[in-house]
């Protein structure tokens, strides 16, 4: 039988809190659980809901929780610095979401903490875990595409839930955010090969419209340190109720010997009602099609959760409890993520190529 042998806090009861929570809830190994949030009510909601143990409005005081031995930070984007790095010198391993942090400043902080006290930390790719992406980088380890020269990953998604985002952070662009994503994947799939080169075009429009800082549509062309070039597309901008709930997506590697295609705009499982289908990110928002499997981080279903966040997270707990190897994103992958990020918004900021790592 299971020993409960982990007691675990989540930091921040929003949309992917509450998922992190709900799951670690019902998994066998966990004998204790504690929620918080900067809103206090939120973080009692979530707990009644879960049946956790403790629940407060102070993110330290669940982390700093004796019987707490494995912490989730699921606060916005740019509030990850902080809990992370209490867990860390407190010696609890983390998972917090991605992207690591919005600034490379707070990205370094958090890895030098991470040097400092010997840590565990992982960052919340949960692309990583869909099943498409996992059966690719299995046929990657086997090298049967031979030498990849290039590759395309592009994802599409409603302005209604970019909006939401944008609503919780200006800065969490969709380029930041969500090509974030993407990068991780093809990073990882020409793992040991090194980005070092990005070009990008963006055009702006409604959400610039709209007051924020980003663009409608980005293209970008990423080199690696061997020649291969990846193009990297992302519009987070179609309209408000097309049918896509988080990403219809594309990946494809092309190699001397090898090709692979992923098609995952889920246009194969269609679901139309005339009752309204409620947005599963966005409250209040209805669409009558949806094209089911397109919401990021999974789906539920007779009563529990499936899908690439389910499996990252019983991943992380289990790799925890038995020490077994995991394809969680590294920190150090992380930073290379957020910094080509980086790089490419600045490639459209000043209409010329960027070299990697960015000269700090
Ligand atoms: N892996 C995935 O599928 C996936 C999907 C969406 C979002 N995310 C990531 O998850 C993170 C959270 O996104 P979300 O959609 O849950 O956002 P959300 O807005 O639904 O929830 C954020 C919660 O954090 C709380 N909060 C804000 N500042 C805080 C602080 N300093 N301390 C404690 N609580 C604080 C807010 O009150 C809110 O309840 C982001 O990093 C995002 O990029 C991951």
């Amino acid at each position: 039988m299971a020993q409960k042998e982990l007691g675990v806090a989540v930091v921040g009861a929003g949309r992917i809190g509450t998922l992190r929570a709900r799951l670690a809830a019902k998994h066998p190994c966990v004998g204790f659980l504690a929620v918080s949030d900067l809103d206090p009510a939120r973080a009692r909601a979530l707990a009644e809901q879960t049946g956790a143990d403790f629940h407060c409005g102070n993110n330290f005081e669940i982390i700093e929780r004796p019987e707490v031995n494995a912490v989730f930070v699921s606060t916005p984007e740019g509030e990850h610095a902080a809990p992370v790095r209490r867990a860390l010198e407190l010696g609890k391993p983390v998972l917090v979401e991605k992207p690591i942090a919005l600034s490379l400043d707070d990205a370094d902080d958090i890895l030098a903490t991470l040097k400092a006290t010997k840590g565990k930390l992982r960052i919340g790719y949960s692309r990583r875990f869909k099943e498409c992406f996992l059966r690719a980088k299995e046929q990657m380890i086997h090298g049967r595409l031979g030498k990849v020269t290039g590759g395309l990953a592009r994802v599409y998604n409603s302005r209604a839930q970019t909006f939401a985002i944008l609503k919780r952070d200006p800065h969490a662009t969709p380029v930041l955010d969500v090509l974030t994503y993407y990068v991780d994947l093809m990073c990882w799939f020409l793992e040991g090969n090194a980005p070092v080169e990005v070009v990008a075009r963006g055009q702006t429009g409604i959400f610039k419209e709209a007051g924020y800082d980003t663009h409608d549509v980005t293209w970008a062309i990423l080199t690696f340190a061997d020649g291969a070039v990846v193009n990297l597309g992302i519009s987070y901008a179609l309209p408000a109720r097309f049918p896509t709930q988080g990403q219809s997506d594309r990946v494809e590697l092309l190699g001397t010997e090898g090709t692979m295609l992923i098609d995952d705009d889920h246009k194969d499982h269609l679901l139309f009602s005339e009752k309204g289908i409620p947005h599963p990110y966005v409250p209040g928002h209805q669409i009558e099609m949806a094209f089911l499997g397109s919401n990021t981080a999974g789906d539920w279903a007779l009563g529990d959760f499936w899908g690439p966040l389910g499996n990252e997270t019983r991943a992380w707990l289990d790799h925890l409890v038995t020490g077994n190897p995991t394809a969680h994103t590294t920190p150090e992958q992380a930073r290379v993520n957020l910094e080509t990020t980086i790089a490419i918004e600045r490639a459209i900021a000043t209409g010329k190529a960027v070299r990697l790592p960015l000269e700090t």
